[in-house]
């Protein structure tokens, strides 16, 4: 039987690279990398350096192109369904020709592969289509979410309040009723601007590599300089990656 680890390896810092992660790297024969294009060089760079400085045994590396997503297309949710189709076609291959039985093959996953990854879901359509046979191990990661709080030197939720996970396309709805601590991912349009002038705001980029910006404060202190930094550090470097924090008083 071929084996294949999802390692979660944090949102950025080698260092949130867990024991059981690195454990786990050193069991693996092949790691399969999707490369995502010269943008995200700076995100490959990062699994590299967690490969040379945690694992201590030969390895082979296999690179393949990360399907485009159609970010034109008006059906959001058909797109993502086309996309992680052809991610899978992908990673079937790979598992299929680059992996022998009795070997063991990892995806690296950035931060955690329970949250806003299609990796699990990935391998769970492979299995299902039946053409390769593997069992699948998940090892977690620090996410981005947990990074960002620990920056920021506060907490997820409020004593005995909830906590919500959301995207910033769906922010851009409205604040979701019934929680005051909305986490955004995935936020392309600074969906927070509409939120409301008095919600405190705890904003990061790149969190826990040298890149790594913060901002807080409320949206009607700090908004415009989130906007404007953003803007900035997405220029510079052709890519952002930035989660926040918000709260209202209850
Ligand atoms: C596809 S999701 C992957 C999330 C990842 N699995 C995790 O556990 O954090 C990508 C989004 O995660 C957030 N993100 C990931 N790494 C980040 C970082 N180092 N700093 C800030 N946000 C980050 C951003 O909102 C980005 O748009």
């Amino acid at each position: 039987m071929k084996q294949i680890l999802l390692i979660g390896i944090g949102a950025g810092d080698p260092d949130y690279v867990t024991i059981q992660a690195v454990k786990a790297l050193n069991r693996v024969d092949v790691f399969f990398v999707l490369d995502k294009g010269e943008v995200k060089q700076d995100l490959v760079d990062v699994r590299q350096e967690i490969l040379d400085r945690h694992v201590d045994r030969p390895y082979r590396v296999v690179e393949a192109r990360d399907p485009e997503r159609d970010r034109t297309a008006p059906a959001y949710a058909e797109a993502v369904h086309d996309w992680r189709r052809r991610r899978a076609d992908v990673c079937e291959e790979l598992i299929r020709a680059e992996l022998a039985d009795g070997q063991t093959g990892a995806f690296l996953v950035w931060g955690d592969p329970a949250l806003y990854d299609s990796t699990l879901a990935i391998i769970e359509d492979i299995l299902a289509r039946g053409a390769v046979e593997f069992d699948y191990e998940v090892v977690p990661g620090i996410t981005s979410v947990q990074a960002l709080v620990a920056k920021h030197r506060t907490s997820l939720n409020r004593v005995g309040r909830p906590v919500q996970i959301t995207t910033g396309r769906r922010l851009a709805e409205g604040f979701p009723e019934d929680v005051d601590d909305v986490v955004v991912m995935l936020d392309a349009h600074n969906s927070f601007t509409g939120v409301g002038d008095d919600v405190q705001v705890y904003w990061g980029a790149y969190v826990g590599t040298p890149d790594e910006l913060l901002i807080s404060g409320t949206v009607g202190e700090v908004g415009e300089q989130i906007v404007a930094t953003r803007a900035e550090a997405r220029e510079r470097k052709g890519w952002i990656m930035d989660t926040y924090l918000l709260r209202r008083k209850p």
